[in-house]
């Protein structure tokens, strides 16, 4: 085979590593899927001393720009992380024609349209199916296999970290901090875990999900964010006395009107039998519902160095079938103009754990305000100061003006938790 495809690697931490010691160990099946060769032509990092087992050293710079410049690499693939660095590297790469594959969802959600575009005019690939749910074939099902199909709703778990750390505090009783710590270790937090606990990288996905599912602009500003540093053991206890498991989840709705779409991310309780609830560790799991098709659900692992650069190297092979073939593959469709629907508007039930006075009219009192506001009461326990309620479906605008209005209460201490309940209903 005399043909070879050069490609610049952009990071070699996590998930670079896996892709460029991969590279070197699969070189031969990688060069009889593409139809050539992959020559790497250099390796990018910060730290150029810092230690890389099983990568070439020979091929290690700290200069990403002119190897992303370079004319005679066909792929760059991107795995550095972070918006405004990446994002010129890519740029850099379709300026003189390079396809490129990437990981990275903060960039994707946020300047995914004029990539794009820069990809459309450079006739060039941009391909990021490790952005979403890691080596989860997601992405490319959604743009090809389901290209004639509808999508009603995606709807899943889509960030590892918090999964593991959730599923640790239930199944082991593990305390929030351990478990957080324990997923960095284990190369599945970004490198700002912020981004995880704090539902970005959910909601990143999740703007790049609806995008491809409802073929409309979604911006991350578009999408309700709530991540999990509010859950506590408590919680979790609750929800599985309740025979609910938390979870966390993305949801993409399109409307009942077919012209507007809901995109949100958040903890919610699911059934303990819904199978969402079963997803464990650093797993993602993402349901998808189309016309024809009915449900789908894709699963397996969702972070991580290897899982993710199976992805990554899937896209490579991908591109570099393309580049052979002279040709590009899909690009992005939004044409829909779907309008974004606030999270107001988003009817769910909800559990909320109230801290009040210990005395007898407590109950009615809150059940009063919450009836003004057009939130009933499906269920109510108390023990001692703690007071738990599930609510029948009602919008989040009602449920947030009713809890305003709780806050004010003489008995109401404090509204505790407030978590939504999904999986149990069709989508409104
Ligand atoms: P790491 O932080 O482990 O690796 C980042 C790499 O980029 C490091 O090698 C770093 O160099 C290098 N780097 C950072 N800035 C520069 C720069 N300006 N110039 C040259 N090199 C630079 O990140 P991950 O591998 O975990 O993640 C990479 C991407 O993949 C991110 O977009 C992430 O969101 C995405 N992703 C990660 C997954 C995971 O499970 N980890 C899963 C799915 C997607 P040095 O080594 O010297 O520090
Ligand atoms: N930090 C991300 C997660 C990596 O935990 O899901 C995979 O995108």
């Amino acid at each position: 085979m005399t043909a070879t495809l050069k490609v610049a690697l952009l990071g070699c931490g996590t998930v670079g590593g896996e892709v460029a010691r991969y590279l070197d160990t699969h070189a031969d099946d990688l060069a009889a899927r593409i139809g050539a060769r992959v020559e790497l032509a250099g390796i990018a990092v910060r730290r150029a001393d810092l230690p890389r087992p099983g990568v070439p050293e020979h091929l290690i710079t700290t200069d990403a720009h002119e190897l992303a410049l370079r004319p005679d690499v066909d792929v760059v693939i991107e795995l550095i992380g972070g918006v405004d660095t990446a994002g010129e590297l890519i740029r850099t790469a379709f300026s003189h024609g390079a396809s490129v594959v990437s990981a990275n969802k903060a960039l994707i959600a946020a300047q995914g349209t004029s990539l794009h575009e820069a990809a459309a005019a450079a006739g060039a690939d941009l391909y990021y199916e490790a952005a979403v749910a890691g080596a989860i074939p997601l992405l490319r099902p959604l743009c090809e296999s389901l290209a004639a199909d509808r999508i009603t709703r995606v709807f899943g778990v889509v960030n590892g970290t918090t999964n593991f750390i959730l599923d640790k505090m239930e199944v082991l009783g593990a305390c929030y901090q351990e478990a957080l710590k324990e997923a960095i270790q284990l190369g599945y937090a970004e490198a700002d875990p912020t981004a995880d606990v704090e539902g970005h990288d959910a909601a990143a996905k999740a703007a790049i999900l609806a995008g491809i599912a409802f073929t409309t602009r979604v911006r991350i500003e578009d999408v309700h964010r709530e991540g999990i540093t509010a859950i506590t053991s408590a919680d979790i206890t609750a929800a599985k006395a309740l025979g609910y498991s938390v979870k966390f989840l993305a949801v993409c709705d399109r409307g009942a009107d077919d012209r507007s779409v809901r995109v949100r991310v958040h903890p919610a309780m699911i059934p303990a039998g819904h199978p969402l609830a079963s997803v464990r560790g650093a797993n993602n799991a993402v349901l998808v519902e189309a016309d024809a098709a009915g449900q789908l659900m894709f699963y397996g692992p969702g972070a991580g160095g290897a899982p993710t650069s199976s992805a990554v190297l899937g896209d490579l092979v991908a591109v570099g079938r393309n580049k052979l073939a002279g040709v590009t593959g899909f690009g992005s469709a939004n044409y829909a103009g779907l309008v974004l629907r606030p999270m107001a508007e988003v009817s769910t039930r909800c559990y909320v754990r109230l801290e009040v006075t210990d005395a007898p009219d407590v109950l009615a009192s809150v059940a009063t305000v919450l009836a003004r506001h057009g939130v009933p009461i499906e269920t109510s326990g108390r023990s001692g100061c703690s007071l738990a309620l599930v609510t029948h479906q009602a919008t989040d605008g009602a449920l947030a003006a009713a809890v305003a209005e709780l806050r004010g209460l003489d008995h109401v201490h404090e509204v505790a938790s407030l978590i939504r309940i999904e999986g149990t209903d069709p989508a409104p």
